[in-house]
């Protein structure tokens, strides 16, 4: 019964130890709130570790730059999705926060005049769209690492609480509407938690173990996301889902922009360096979802190389060894393990891989969780979104390489800024609701029914096909309709799984089957609003619609579990303190 359950009381409840997580729970600590974090994972194997190539920051280091730059590239690979406040916002703090992380003891790699070494990345521009600018601070190409480790160190320098290797299950929501805390499971023993805080901010990262093959970590299973979904929260532009150009072919894993920042560039089994006539001025820095589509029409069109013919080749052996080692020796590791090849005598084979959910839990850009009512939109109270698992919106249809830890820093600090203010105003915890606690807890128990059935692992398989061959780079209406059909089939055969193993310590398989109820949630929510986008906007190419339609579908679309609803809300078009950027055709 709930009333037994252990129970414990924190100012605020962080779920998710990555980047977002930590820079909220930093600013948190720092201010004498108390804040728990709780982390499926040992907080430094959060998924924020593999980020490689870097953070973007208009510090103008190697070439001129400055942040109304960084703005217009951002709406531009956004293809005019993202919310220009917001945006504003992002480019405006970047560098404050990448000068923040040095002094807290991230180790940048350095230029010879000691300034913080930053390096050209994809759709980036000096001066409104002319050459290429060099904005993305790099510590070699194991950024986030560094990044990551800092910001533990700094937590616990700070006092903040961790609950490591704690799961979390559900959201706890009163009838008015409030939230307050989560059921969290201690892994190791099995028994659940309840944190009752005045303030929860999730920040679970993404979901690409939705595609079979992607760069994410094993643990990105968006359980934030579905969390939300469940608490009858919706999900914001969930149709835009980046695939990264340069994964391992046939693997996934991720091979950095920044080998392509650096000089590296793509050819095709003719050797030819086809981005030249995809971006002719970009080439092989164009924005993500173009190279990823261009890779996709080689291979189709029959210029892929291998045995198969179905990848591309990434050419860096003309960059030298030395800078090879210095720039990238992340890479060189990784491609040496996985594919015994040795990037600076050979190429290294490469094919576009699931990396981003750029749609999440709509947020503003305090973080605060954000639904529509009848007259615009107001506050989940008590609720926050940060990272990758928020939807703020400042990536739209399409990232930029580097802003992903640029977001996690700059919306993880407003975040902890305006939970400091709610906590001023709201300074005692409400009083739980046992029956939200009581749904929770037989949401955890569904997992004790004992007899035959499916099995997790299988589903998971299952999902991730249909994910990948049903809404990958590529859609059509006939496509997505079918890859509607076959998530709810995998929905409905998730409802007849059993587990084998019923013991409570360390059962792995009671939380994997938690996670891939959550990657069903999201698929649902992912595949049916792609289904009803009929045009083409970043990420999101439709062949039977292949223009963007900015009169019909420049608006966010919102997904609610209930009764699979959409709905749709306007595009900020209108800055903090600057001219708007108005939608114009798309070129590299
Ligand atoms: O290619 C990369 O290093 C990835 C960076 C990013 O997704 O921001």
């Amino acid at each position: 019964m709930s009333m037994d359950l252990p129970r414990r009381q924190f100012d605020t409840l962080v779920i998710g130890a990555g980047g977002g997580g930590l820079r909220a729970a930093l600013q948190l600590a720092q201010a004498d709130a108390n804040v728990a974090v709780v982390s499926k994972v040992f907080p430094t194997r959060s998924h924020t570790v593999a980020a490689q190539g870097g953070i973007n920051a208009a510090l103008a280091n190697v070439l001129p730059d400055n942040w109304h730059w960084h703005m217009y590239d951002t709406i531009k690979g956004s293809d005019y999705l993202g919310d220009q406040d917001a945006i504003e916002y992002m480019c405006r703090a970047a560098s404050h926060l990448v000068l923040e992380l040095e002094h807290a003891g991230v180790p940048f790699s350095r230029l010879d005049n000691g300034k913080i070494y930053q390096r050209p990345f994809g759709g980036q521009s000096q001066n409104f769209g002319g050459e290429q600018a060099s904005r993305t601070c790099a510590a070699a190409d194991r950024t986030g690492h560094v990044i990551l480790h800092t910001l533990y160190q700094q937590n616990i320098r700070a006092k903040t609480h961790f609950f490591d290797e704690y799961f979390a299950i559900d959201l706890i929501r009163d009838d008015n509407g409030f939230i307050l805390g989560a059921l969290v499971l201690e892994i190791e023993t099995g028994e659940p938690l309840l944190i009752e805080a005045k303030t929860t901010l999730l920040a679970t990262g993404g979901a690409g173990q939705l595609f079979r093959t992607n760069t994410n970590a094993h643990i990105n299973t968006g359980d934030g996301l579905a969390m939300a979904l469940r608490a009858g929260i919706p999900l914001q532009d969930m149709e835009f889902f980046q695939f990264h150009p340069t994964g391992i072919a046939g693997r996934g894993m991720l091979i950095t922009e920044g080998a392509r920042g650096e000089g590296g560039y793509l050819i095709n089994k003719d050797g030819e360096r086809f981005m030249e006539r995809y971006a002719p001025h970009a080439k092989d820095l164009a924005s993500r979802d173009v190279v990823s589509r261009a890779i996709y029409t080689e291979v189709k069109e029959g210029r892929g190389c291998g045995p198969k013919a179905d990848h591309v080749l990434l050419k860096l052996d003309h960059l030298g060894k030395a800078v090879l080692e210095k720039r990238l020796p992340g890479i060189c590791e990784t491609s040496r393990t996985f594919l015994h090849v040795e990037p600076a005598e050979e190429p290294i084979p490469v094919y576009p891989t699931a990396h981003y959910t750029m749609g999440g839990i709509p947020t503003n850009r305090f973080g605060q969780v954000v639904v529509p009512v009848e007259q615009g939109e107001e506050c989940i109270p008590g609720l926050y979104a940060a990272g990758e698992c928020a939807c703020v919106s400042v990536h739209g249809a399409n990232r930029l390489g580097g802003n992903s830890l640029l977001d996690i820093v700059v919306f993880g600090r407003a975040a902890g800024n305006d939970i400091i203010k709610f906590l001023q105003n709201n300074r005692y915890h409400r009083k739980i609701d046992e029956n939200s606690v009581q749904a929770a807890l037989d949401h955890l128990h569904r997992w004790d029914k004992k007899g035959e059935g499916e099995s997790v692992t299988e589903i998971r398989a299952d999902l991730q096909s249909v994910m990948e061959e049903y809404c990958g780079v590529f859609r059509t209406e006939e496509i997505l309709q079918q890859g509607v059909e076959k998530v709810l089939e995998i929905e409905k055969r998730m409802e007849h799984v059993r587990l084998k193993d019923h013991s409570r310590i360390f059962n792995t398989a009671r939380i994997e089957a938690m996670e891939v109820e959550n990657l069903i949630n999201i698929a649902v929510a992912t595949v049916t609003s792609a289904l009803a986008r009929q045009e083409s906007r970043g990420a999101h190419s439709r062949i039977d619609y292949p223009d963007r339609n900015d009169k019909q579908w420049l608006k966010h679309s919102l997904f609610f579990r209930e009764g699979r609803r959409l709905d749709y809300k306007p595009v900020t078009l209108q800055p903090l303190s600057v001219e708007t950027f108005p939608p114009k055709p798309r070129v590299y």
